[in-house]
């Protein structure tokens, strides 16, 4: 039993959903909101479930100047039973907290934040859309709220959950996308912040997104901040490849998100008896495998992205295209295995899931 209690504010004036069908990713938000307050006195307190709203901040609030914030993702699932169920929360709180201790954000309660989100759905289930490939998305995120100009960790901190009923992350849906590999920025370097989900790490994606969305490309894939020879992740999804028979991911380093999907992939494919190698690899080395006709597969995975295939990636002027620009059977058996978990129609062999 969490030590919390959750006062309700009703939203009056529900707004109208939008068609199942019509989502894209991140453009509606549900009716209610959660919120919960950090003061060095009270810990965190006044948990609240209020009508979705405007915040109002300080504009010298220090997550406006120095970016201490963090966020998360996850999401709520409509089965075929009509049940409401989440998948691995645990995991993204554990994140959650491992961010916050990365910008010195004080911890919170995993356990009563699992409680609070499944509330939250709860109170929005109707927003949780019925159509394939759709679900609720769930934005927990930490701001830090106190007015100071000087840089050092706020004395105040908000912890809000935000819901948007979804469809595909990208415009391609469920099928292969273009990524160009950036050989001009960098997202992230060791000892940096790569592998806490904070603002700052997505900031500094932009530039390299505009520069490459001109060109027809979904997203960038990153290389390493120092030498720019080890491929990284995408940004919105980490990546895997199939090489001659072999799946290998790169080893995590300090500077790669830690997904919840990918570490789903892993143990899925181990289960399937197709043992993943975590390395480090280089864009030379996979130009080669390209270049030999070895390169089977490459795909993405995160919560929002779920399994994207990469049909295309460009390197250096080179284009190399994967498995004809179709899905692979690796892909497409993630796919269909980790979304049949997700909205119930698969065994949940791991218990992934939880319901809401
Ligand atoms: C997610 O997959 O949940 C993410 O946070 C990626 C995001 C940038 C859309």
């Amino acid at each position: 039993m969490s030590e919390y209690t959750i006062t309700y504010i009703k939203n009056e004036n529900p707004k109208e959903k939008p068609q199942s069908d019509q989502l894209s990713f991140g453009k509606y938000f549900t009716d209610h909101m959660f919120i919960q307050d950090y003061n060095p006195e009270r810990g965190w307190h006044n948990q609240r479930i209020v009508p979705y709203q405007p915040l109002t901040l300080d504009p010298a609030a220090i997550v406006f100047h120095y970016g201490q914030t963090v966020f998360e993702g996850l999401k709520a699932y409509r089965t075929k039973r009509n049940n409401i169920q989440l998948f691995r929360p645990d995991k993204n709180m554990e994140r959650l907290n491992r961010s916050n201790d990365r910008l010195c954000i004080p911890q919170i309660d995993e356990e009563f934040a699992i409680d609070a989100i499944k509330h939250l759905v709860h109170i929005d289930q109707d927003w949780v859309p019925n159509a394939p490939g759709t679900s609720l998305y769930i934005r927990p995120f930490v701001i830090s709220t106190e007015p100071y100009l000087g840089v050092s960790p706020s004395a105040t901190y908000q912890f809000i959950v935000i819901l948007s009923p979804v469809g595909a992350y990208y415009e391609a849906g469920i099928n292969p996308v273009k990524i160009a590999v950036e050989n001009q920025f960098v997202r992230a370097v060791k000892g940096g912040t790569g592998e806490a989900k904070t603002a700052g790490n997505y900031a500094s994606s932009l530039k390299a997104q505009e520069i490459v969305s001109k060109e027809g490309y979904a997203q960038v894939l990153w290389l390493d901040g120092v030498e720019k020879k080890y491929i990284e992740e995408v940004g919105s999804m980490n990546v895997f490849f199939k090489i001659n028979g072999e799946i290998v991911t790169p080893e995590l380093n300090g500077s790669i998100l830690e997904g919840v999907t990918r570490n789903s992939v892993i143990q899925m494919l181990n289960h399937w008896g197709l043992p993943v190698k975590e390395s480090k690899i280089t864009m030379e080395e996979l130009y080669q495998h390209y270049q030999n006709g070895e390169l089977e597969e490459a795909f993405g995975s995160g919560t929002a992205a779920v399994i994207s295939p990469i049909g295309e990636l460009a390197w250096e002027g080179k284009k190399m295209v994967i498995n004809d620009s179709k899905t692979g059977p690796i892909a497409k058996r993630l796919y269909e295995t980790l979304t049949g978990i997700q909205y119930g129609t698969e065994d949940d062999l791991f218990n992934w899931t939880t319901k809401v």
